[in-house]
């Protein structure tokens, strides 16, 4: 029975706390930990944690492994703490605010044996790896066009941390986009170039963008899109991924859970698995299948890095008015990732 420490009792952490039951033969939540003692208290009890605590640190011995949800300015010193102590480590996206605290977090992982794993619960969502079984099967044609459009309505208080982009690590597209660049990746392999552009109108809340253009060219001369806002009032596309092939169009329409391919009018449904959902018990359960069998994680720290580097190259090419190289990301860049087993 692993025994899971909770750090940071905040928005997220709702999610993750409706699914633990669903894993209560496996593990269970021993302590929480909020800087605010009501959140950390509140959810010690919607859990049976036994004990909750205000301090992150004083949380290390009672647990085998952390699930870290706190402000990304936190995640390197927190996630350095628990794998120093020997715990493995669970981290919500994004894995850390620089390089360098990227590649620290690596490091300490493989030095203390330990797992590290980065929350990205779309790749755990099912839409998500039968569309790249359909991609890949042939039967569908050749992809040249990845489409990846997010649409939603997320304000931030001007004294919440997203709203500091020193404490974010960026804008929308380092925030929420890393999840769609690290789908882009998974869908089409090694970028070569690319741009983004950003604006904050709409979302005079952000700091910097909270709407957000970026274009991907891969090896293979395919182009991949993520179109997303943090400012939409309304949509029709919400969350969706259109794959053009030579044969017709693969739709992953995540808002309502349904892959289908579509051909000149017809639309044939491959795949019907209900509305939106962060998937988060498929997720843990993945984490705890890596911890028992040492099997690196499917969103491990050296993926995750490739995919906030493609972030931090297009940022630095659009102050300078110029296309990202993103040849040479570094770190796995076989496409080594295994099947999810079901929880
Ligand atoms: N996977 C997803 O789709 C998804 C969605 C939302 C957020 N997230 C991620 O989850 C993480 C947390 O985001 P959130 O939206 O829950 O933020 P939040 O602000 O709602 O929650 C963060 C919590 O951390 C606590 N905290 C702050 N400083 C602390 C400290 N020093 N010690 C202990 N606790 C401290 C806060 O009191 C708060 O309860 C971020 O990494 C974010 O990107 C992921």
């Amino acid at each position: 029975m692993l025994r899971l420490a909770l750090i940071g009792c905040g928005g997220i952490s709702h999610m993750h706390r409706e699914r633990f039951s669903a894993l209560a033969d496996r593990m269970r939540v021993t302590v929480t930990a909020d800087i605010d003692a009501d959140r950390a208290r509140r959810a010690a009890e919607e859990v049976g944690a036994d004990l909750w605590v205000t301090d992150y640190e004083e949380a290390i011995p009672h647990c085998d492994a952390a699930l870290i949800a706190l402000p990304h300015h936190l995640h390197h010193p927190a996630g350095m703490a628990y794998l120093e102590g020997g715990k493995h480590v669970l981290m919500e996206k994004p894995l850390a605010n620089s390089d360098v605290q990227c590649l620290e977090l690596i490091g300490a992982s493989r030095r203390a044996r330990r797992t590290l794993m980065v929350a990205y619960c779309m790749r755990y969502h099912p839409l998500v790896p039968a569309l790249k079984e359909a991609m890949e099967g042939g039967r569908y044609g050749e992809t040249f066009r990845v489409s990846i459009w997010t649409e939603q309505l997320t304000e931030v208080a001007p004294d919440h941390w997203a709203a500091d982009p020193e404490k974010l690590g960026g804008g929308q597209l380092f925030s929420h986009g890393c999840h769609y660049v690290d789908l882009l990746l998974y869908y089409l392999g090694r970028p070569v170039i690319g741009s983004h552009l950003g604006t904050n109108l709409g979302t005079p809340w952000m700091a910097r963008e909270g709407t957000s253009d970026l274009i991907l060219k891969f090896e293979s001369g395919a182009v991949g899109y993520h179109g997303a806002t943090w400012g939409a009032r309304g949509s029709r596309l919400g969350y969706s991924i259109h794959v053009h092939t030579d044969q017709g169009m693969l739709e992953a329409d995540i808002s309502h859970g349904r892959l289908s391919f579509l051909r000149a009018g017809e639309e044939t449904v491959l795949l019907d698995c209900g509305p939106l959902s962060k998937y988060g018990d498929r997720e843990m359960a993945h984490f705890m299948d890596c911890i028992e069998t040492g099997v690196t994680p499917i969103t491990d720290g050296p993926d995750s890095v490739q995919g906030l580097r493609v972030i931090w190259r297009v940022y630095e090419a659009e102050r300078q008015g110029k296309v990202a190289d993103l040849h040479g990301l570094g770190l796995n860049q076989a496409g080594r990732r295994p099947a999810v087993r079901e929880p």
